[in-house]
């Protein structure tokens, strides 16, 4: 299969009231109108602001994404978001699994599976965040904790189209730590064993414009998923450019 471009997505978490995400996406838009992008790029703002992000982000080739969705089509769940009114708003892809989720949220692999499910319905690409905590890493069982997240959160259906995974160690996320790039390239390694072939497996954990390139340059890391330096266009557009 043909190398796939590399994938650097934003994930704005819960930040971003419409004036500011306007901005933001804007001045991305921009940049990517203007320069010739090596890489695919994507934002994943929070879902009061998909369709004004959407707007802006119009024709630049920018995607939009989610961060989260329900596993069912629609119904009695409050305050929820089915991957139908994700995809409804623009999106092409959602992020799910993410140790916000998983450790916040105590959401299971079932559960992400379940969500996986939901977007696929939709015709949305999933994103599924995989990662061990500080003592999974210190004891060792850095690869086994991310194997059995892998097989207990994606389904069978899966395919280089419609899965990415994002490697995330729980404790490089919004911490300035970054594992080793030895320590990247294992996992990633073992991760790109497990996933049908040409299906990107993206680095996340305090990516900033300074890292980024001897990350993205490891041969079986083909993106990042990046938070908090998304939320500075600057930044974010820095790290794509990384892509080389
Ligand atoms: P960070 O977050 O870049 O702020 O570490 C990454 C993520 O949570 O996806």
């Amino acid at each position: 299969m043909a190398q796939r471009r590399h994938l650097v997505a934003g994930n704005w978490k819960m930040n971003g009231l419409r004036a500011e995400a306007e901005r933001l996406a804007g001045d991305l838009a921009a940049r990517a109108r203007t320069a010739a992008g090596g890489c695919d790029m994507l934002v994943c703002p929070p879902a009061t602001v998909l369709a004004a992000v959407g707007a802006v982000l119009g024709g630049s080739g920018i995607a939009l994404g989610g961060q989260d969705c329900h596993a069912a089509e629609k119904g009695a769940f409050t305050g929820d978001v089915s991957a139908e009114m994700l995809k409804d708003a623009g999106c092409s892809f959602v992020i799910l699994g993410h140790s916000e989720r998983r450790h916040g949220h105590g959401e299971t692999d079932a559960e992400v599976r379940a969500k996986v499910a939901a977007a696929w319905r939709a015709g949305l690409a999933a994103i599924v965040c995989v990662g061990e905590t500080r003592e999974q890493r210190e004891a060792g069982t850095a690869l086994a904790v991310v194997s059995a997240q892998l097989a207990g959160s994606v389904p069978e259906a899966a395919s280089a189209a419609n899965l990415v995974v994002a490697y995330e160690p729980v404790w490089a996320i919004g911490t300035g730590l970054t594992p080793t790039l030895g320590d990247i390239a294992e996992i990633h390694g073992g991760i790109r064993a497990r996933v049908a072939a040409g299906t990107r497996v993206l680095y996340g954990g305090s990516v900033n414009p300074g890292n980024a390139r001897d990350i993205l340059a490891l041969p079986d890391v083909a993106g990042a998923l990046v938070g908090g330096a998304s939320l500075k266009a600057e930044d974010f557009w820095a790290i794509a450019q990384a892509c080389g």
